[in-house]
């Protein structure tokens, strides 16, 4: 079988290494560009990363099955798309996807099966949401409807944050109709959780849970990111927990049928807990970066099996090992700012042989005459994801943070307080 996957980032690199795995994958094709692609993960290396290019690349090489990562495709369509040509695809269609490119449907779709979640009201303009605020205390979140890469929630502090993020959003339009509405809603203060779940045939097989640090510095300091770590299990989950959120899934299944979506593929559930009591902030609709290169490795079900039963419709026989997973993400210098690529990395070959590295955000450069691998350099604001599996977190703590040492590229940066702070685990 040969696969393609849509997206090319650790997250795709994770899920590829999983499929190749299962003895029926021949190829996995990555549809730009990956640096860690070897042997059977090959680049496609398409130029204009849209519709019109995977279709003309499908043209020419025959492929089983798509895999789409980035929400941005799930929302134009692309699994729509793909089935009316006949062509197995895992993900959500166009209306399903909604839930994640739609904060004001999720939050819809929440209230009406009575989901737990921040309090909210949305609006479609400047004045209704400014008299709004008088409705909350601060902080406040306001949440620009649509997609914008993670960088269209505001956590307001005192009024004046809250109309500049209202004015940036209706008046200066910086998500452009991604922010034609808003959610408004109340801040919760608690940890967060993510799940992701197989959804097939309206029932949901929920993953084992996992943390992502979000923040740039140690001590959860600085602006937010694309996640910079991540832990499975999640340290703080408990089977009261657990008890919560089979409740919340078993709402969330009645919806999904209800409301005839349709949806197969991953949903991601965003938890945050506040007094011991389970919240969703938000849903995904697909699989989470960082949190797949933690999952995937604790996986002992297979990932391509799994895959097919949920585009069959099929029960999903989903299971996890019993150990910890925990990844630090090396990003460069100055990211989520500006940052500069290019720079060549080093030490890959030195990392234990139980270490796991998915690239985020690398290069290969190939000598022309040779077509000779000559040197990965960074490529991304995120770059490796370096990721150990252990008994337990300490160790796994350790051995990622000693390989660590090991790696190099100028401007590498990365936090070094990952799993730290969790001492009754
Ligand atoms: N109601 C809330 N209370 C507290 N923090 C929130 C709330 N909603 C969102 N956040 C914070 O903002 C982050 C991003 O919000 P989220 O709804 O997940 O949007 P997105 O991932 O699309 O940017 C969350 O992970 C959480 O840290
Ligand atoms: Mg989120």
């Amino acid at each position: 079988m040969n696969i393609l996957i849509i997206g090319n980032g650790g997250r795709e690199h994770a899920i590829a290494e999983a499929l190749l795995k299962n003895e029926e994958t021949e190829c996995v094709y990555i549809s730009t560009h990956n640096g860690g692609a070897h042997e059977r993960i090959i680049n496609a290396e398409l130029l204009n990363n849209d519709i019109e290019s995977i279709d003309k690349f499908l043209v020419k090489t025959q492929i089983d099955l798509v895999i789409v990562g980035p929400e941005q495709f799930l929302s134009e369509g692309i699994i729509d798309h793909l089935e009316a040509k006949g062509i197995k695809a895992f993900g959500p269609r166009k209306l399903a996807a909604r839930l994640e490119s739609s904060k004001a449907f999720a939050k819809e779709f929440m209230g009406k099966y009575q989901i737990p979640t921040a309090k909210y009201f949305k609006y479609d303009n400047y004045d209704a949401a400014l008299a709004g605020l008088q409705e909350f205390g601060y902080p406040v979140v306001i949440k620009a409807d649509g997609l914008c890469a993670g960088k269209g929630v505001s956590i307001c502090q005192n009024k004046k944050d809250a109309v500049q993020a209202l004015t940036d959003i209706f008046h200066n339009r910086i998500f452009g109709d991604q922010g034609a509405e808003i959610v408004m809603e109340q801040f919760l203060s608690g940890f967060e959780a993510s799940l992701l779940c197989f959804v097939s045939g309206n029932k949901i097989y929920p993953f084992d849970t996992a943390m992502d640090y979000k923040k740039i510095y140690d001590n959860d300091l600085g602006p937010n990111t694309g996640g910079v770590g991540c832990i499975s299990p999640n340290p703080y989950w408990t089977t009261d927990l657990d008890q919560q959120s089979n409740e919340i899934i078993r709402k969330i299944e009645q919806g999904l049928a209800e409301e005839n979506l349709g949806f197969t593929g991953i949903l991601f559930i965003g938890y945050l807990v506040e007094n011991g009591k389970l919240y969703v902030l938000e849903f995904n609709t697909r699989f989470g970066d960082p949190e797949t290169e933690v999952l995937l490795p604790r996986l002992k079900s297979d990932l391509l099996t799994n895959i097919i039963q949920t585009i069959e419709g099929k029960p999903v026989e989903l299971d996890f090992a019993e150990n910890v997973a925990m990844a630090t993400i090396l990003v460069s210098q100055d990211y989520p700012g500006k940052y500069e690529t290019g720079y060549e990395i080093s030490g890959l070959d030195l990392v234990d042989p139980d270490i796991l590295v998915y690239h985020n955000g690398t290069k290969q450069i190939i000598d022309a005459n040779s077509d000779q691998k000559v040197k990965i350099v960074t490529n991304g604001g995120r770059v490796l994801s370096v990721v150990a599996v252990k008994e337990n977190l300490a160790a796994a703590r350790q051995a990622v943070y000693n390989n660590i040492n090991r790696i190099h590229f100028a401007n590498m940066s990365y936090r070094t307080d990952i799993g730290k702070t969790i001492d009754n685990y």
